[in-house]
């Protein structure tokens, strides 16, 4: 039994961030990082998510449901900056726990990774392609075929069922060969585009904002249908669970470690710099929102469900149609460069797990000249590839929710056995109040864990077995510190 919780001492983490020919480059610096944080982290959550968890759960509410995120996101955010400015070296939430609560936790929080990063590309690739085609009927008059863009568990009004998400599967093969391509010369587009997508929020905010209509902010809670989790404050805390999706990415900057300059400054930086902002820009955000189209727009089947947005700005603001057209196409861009960001931290999560001999050397293998893990972010493709095509956004993202939600909750029990372990280490940044802020911070993640109710922990259970299969199928006895 022991075995199961032995542990990667930190010196040892060290040097293998250190050695020699097979490591990453280290390129990126403070600014890019907070980039690459805000690049993970604006998204589908706000540009599809929001609606979404307003029209079936929490009504004008949604922006409390923010608020709610936004305070389990901070204090987890808090626990992940002294881990990542401590161990600084690829892998997140995985290699931290690997050195504080041993070689089976470590598995469960790569595993349930997985679901944050790699669903989490899948469920934006989704949400571009909803946005895909309101680009193709905005400025080409045509669409895909109802089929060809949906998951075959979706049907339409009409009554056609969908077949397979193609424009879903198209992105995340472009975006694939990108980061195949390098690291460094990634994070310089998704710079561009991380500009474009914050003046887009701004934009919507600024011009929205005459544009709401009072009556649709009451009451700000729709009262409960009778139903957990169908408005009312249960709805909201629902919405909460759905709308932390919209902040996930922050994180990712900590799987970047291995690739930063200074990672003893820059992550903390990075990580905490792009929450902060986000969180305001997204309480206004889908204030405006709920405020110019009225939330039952966005229930499933209405007529903003999708692309919920542009929909808003071409239904709501006469004479903005131009702005419509233009949110479309810089949301496609900053659509890509979640996806990318979420790619990047799956192949890096991967990577490490690969070179504790937890997962098949395939994953760590780097190309020569490109210095990436070609492979694994190949095989990647088709893992993500499966789930943006066949299964609908909404099942997609409650499930990176709740695989991500329930990792921060681990991270924060972290920083509690970490200081008790080892209250010597080094920490260039340190969570404040331990175990306070741990514990606020786990204890609001499991609450919207709650609220994501019973289908959502039902899956995150099967996937966890599955995870067990393979660990004790297979890395349990290729794991390194086994074979040491
Ligand atoms: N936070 C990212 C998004 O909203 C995952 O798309």
């Amino acid at each position: 039994m022991s075995t199961l919780f032995r542990k990667k001492s930190l010196t040892a983490l060290l040097t293998d961030a250190h050695s020699g020919d097979k490591s990453l480059k280290r390129t990126l610096g403070s600014m890019a990082l907070i980039g690459l944080g805000i690049g993970a982290i604006i998204g589908a959550g706000i540009f599809v998510r929001t609606a979404a968890a307003a029209g079936a759960h929490a009504g004008p509410g949604v922006i409390f449901s923010f608020v709610i995120a936004g305070i389990g996101c901070a204090l987890a955010g808090l626990c992940y900056a002294e881990f990542s400015s401590m161990i600084p070296i690829a892998g997140s939430a995985y290699t931290y726990s690997y050195a504080t609560m041993g070689e089976f936790v470590a598995w469960i929080i790569g595993w349930d990774l997985v679901l944050e990063y790699a669903l989490g590309a899948a469920t934006v690739s989704i949400a571009w392609s909803e946005y895909f085609n309101n680009f193709l009927s905005s400025y080409f008059g045509t669409q895909v075929p109802y089929q060809w863009c949906h998951s075959p568990f979706q049907t339409s009004v009409d009554g056609v069922s969908g077949i397979m998400n193609v424009p879903a599967l198209f992105i995340l093969l472009v975006l694939s060969a990108v980061l195949i391509r390098g690291t460094s010369e990634s994070a310089t587009v998704n710079n561009i585009i991380v500009i474009v997508k914050v003046a887009i929020v701004l934009m919507f905010i600024a011009l929205g904002w005459s544009f709401i209509n009072p009556i649709n902010h009451v009451p700000m809670v729709p009262s409960n249908t009778g139903t957990f989790g169908e408005f009312g404050w249960s709805g909201v805390l629902r919405g909460a669970g759905i709308v932390f999706f919209a902040y996930i990415g922050f994180d990712a900057v900590s799987t970047a470690a291995q690739e930063a300059k200074d990672p003893q400054r820059g992550m903390p930086i990075g990580i905490l710099g792009s929450l902060v902002f986000c969180t305001l820009i997204y309480i206004i955000f889908s204030y405006v929102l709920t405020g110019v189209a009225n939330y039952k727009d966005f229930a499933p089947g209405g007529a903003g469900h999708e692309a919920s947005v542009s929909w808003a700005i071409q239904k709501y603001m006469p004479g903005y149609s131009w702005l419509a057209n233009l949110i479309t196409v810089a949301i496609l861009a900053g659509f890509s460069s979640v996806i990318l960001v979420m790619l990047l931290g799956q192949s890096r999560v991967f990577y490490s797990m690969s070179k504790d001999g937890l997962l098949p050397g395939i994953f760590s293998e780097i190309h020569p000249k490109y210095h990436t893990p070609w492979k694994s972010n190949m095989i990647l493709f088709l893992f993500v590839g499966v789930f943006g095509s066949f299964l609908p956004g909404d099942v997609v993202g409650d499930m990176t929710s709740i695989g991500t939600l329930f990792a921060f909750v681990l991270v924060c029990i972290g920083v509690i056995v970490m200081r008790k372990n080892d209250p010597d280490a080094v920490r260039p940044f340190k969570t404040p109040w331990v175990p306070v802020v741990p514990i606020l911070g786990a204890l609001v993640c499991l609450a919207m864990i709650f609220g994501l109710g019973m289908a959502n922990w039902t899956r995150l259970i099967i996937w966890l077995a599955i995870g067990f299969v393979i660990y004790f199928g297979y890395s349990r006895n290729h794991s390194k510190l086994h074979k040491a």
